[in-house]
């Protein structure tokens, strides 16, 4: 009797040691990732607790004490118990990765390391035509940029969110431009970046150097001010984004043009509209200014006028139809799948919102937000929720 016990304790004993060496194995695993993906290694307490309990149900079932349907459940009741916390400001990721990681996804699935599959990482410019291959609505749009930048060889041009640089190879190929400066920030489109010869800075907008103030003649803003902000901030916080832009302007320069292309709000949403935010703020990261005027608005307080407004919505949902299947048949690239595969797990075990990106994926929410409602029931008017603008200002 006392041998069967005594055999049970060793049992239970050996099962603690062999579940705190996994414990071990998987934080291990996750230093060295968490070092491939941030060299500062900032801790999220949401990967953590979200692994090891994704390692304890998969050990409880393979050990036959839960079914798999439990294990699920209690992953997604965990899940939504750290979202509600967070709801309420108690964030488990100190350091808000949501950007970064957006962009080290797509840097891997949409930028080969071999083939370049995604040209940028904004809308061409499709005028509503669907029929048009993505690859030629670039240069109609940088182009669009330089006339109404007034972007010549001999200007000096700030692009704020270079992303991978193609906006910047055109002013330096086709328009011959000398002085050029990228700001982004994403460490693997830096490094892309100052390989290939360029001045990139890594940095965000709110710590832009001073060193960068009353240089330029033109800045642009191609589809990044939608990250600049957190969803819990308000409209005011761009006034402190056109202050930079102001005193990145160079005061004697005879253009002194902005060009911002940005997707806003522009109308309340439904519950389902909202759920679908949710997932778009959690995946992407940011916030969009509340109504088409914002920016034009608060450019006034800056001596900046608007000179041309123009709606890109469709524009924008051709490309983001259309970017799906430029991503799955960059798949069929060996190099790309075989990273993909390697990344990917890195990614979801490093990532604390791997729930909303893969329901994000389900629900094509990036293409959504652009899009007449399809399901009458669930929207709250007829438009489309959000509005694409692309916008020119001058400094007088
Ligand atoms: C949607 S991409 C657009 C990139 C590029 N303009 C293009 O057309 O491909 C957004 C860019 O903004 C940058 N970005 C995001 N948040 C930023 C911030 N707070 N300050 C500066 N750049 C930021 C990202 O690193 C990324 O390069």
């Amino acid at each position: 009797m006392k041998n069967i016990k005594n055999n049970k304790n060793n049992k239970n004993y050996y099962g603690v040691i062999k579940y705190i060496s996994y414990f071990i194995i998987l934080l291990i695993i996750m230093y060295i990732f968490q070092l491939k993906l941030d060299p500062n290694r900032h801790i999220s307490y949401h990967c953590i607790i979200r692994n090891f309990l994704i390692l304890s149900v998969i050990l409880l079932v393979i050990n036959k004490k839960i079914n798999i349907l439990t294990a699920i459940l209690i992953v997604l009741i965990v899940e939504i118990i750290i979202e509600i916390f967070h709801q309420y400001g108690y964030n488990l990721d100190p350091y808000d990765y949501k950007v970064i990681n957006f962009y080290r996804w797509s840097d891997t699935l949409w930028n080969s390391k071999t083939v370049r599959i995604m040209d940028t990482y904004t809308e061409g410019k499709h005028d509503c035509n669907p029929h048009i291959h993505v690859k030629d609505t670039i240069i109609p749009k940088y182009k669009w940029i330089c006339d109404q930048g007034k972007i010549t060889e001999n200007s000096s041009v700030l692009e704020i969110g270079c992303g991978n640089g193609e906006f910047l190879n055109y002013l330096k190929d086709v328009v011959k431009c000398k002085n050029i400066v990228g700001i982004t920030l994403s460490p693997d489109q830096q490094k892309f970046l100052s390989n290939k010869g360029y001045t990139i800075i890594l940095s965000s907008i709110w710590d832009l150097d001073k060193s960068l103030y009353n240089k330029f003649d033109a800045i642009i803003l191609n589809g990044s001010t939608e990250h600049f902000l957190n969803i819990t901030d308000n409209d005011d916080k761009y006034n402190k984004m056109f202050d930079i832009i102001n005193k990145c302007l160079n005061k004697n320069s005879k253009s002194k043009r902005v060009i911002i292309t940005c997707i806003h709000f522009h109308r309340n949403f439904s519950s389902y509209e909202l759920f679908q935010l949710y997932l778009l703020e959690r995946t992407y990261g940011g916030n969009y200014p509340s109504n088409i005027n914002t920016y034009v608005d608060i450019a006034k307080n800056y001596n900046m006028s608007l000179i041309k407004q123009e709606n890109r919505t469709m524009d924008y949902y051709i490309w983001a139809r259309k970017i799906w299947w430029n991503v799955l048949y960059g798949l069929r690239e060996p190099n790309t799948f075989i990273n993909s595969t390697i990344d990917i797990p890195i990614f979801l075990s490093n990532d604390p919102y791997y729930t909303q990106k893969i329901l994000h994926i389900f629900f094509q929410t990036w293409s959504w937000q652009f899009d007449v409602p399809f399901f009458p029931m669930l929207s709250y008017d007829d438009t489309p929720p959000v509005y694409h603008e692309w916008l020119v200002f001058e400094k007088k």
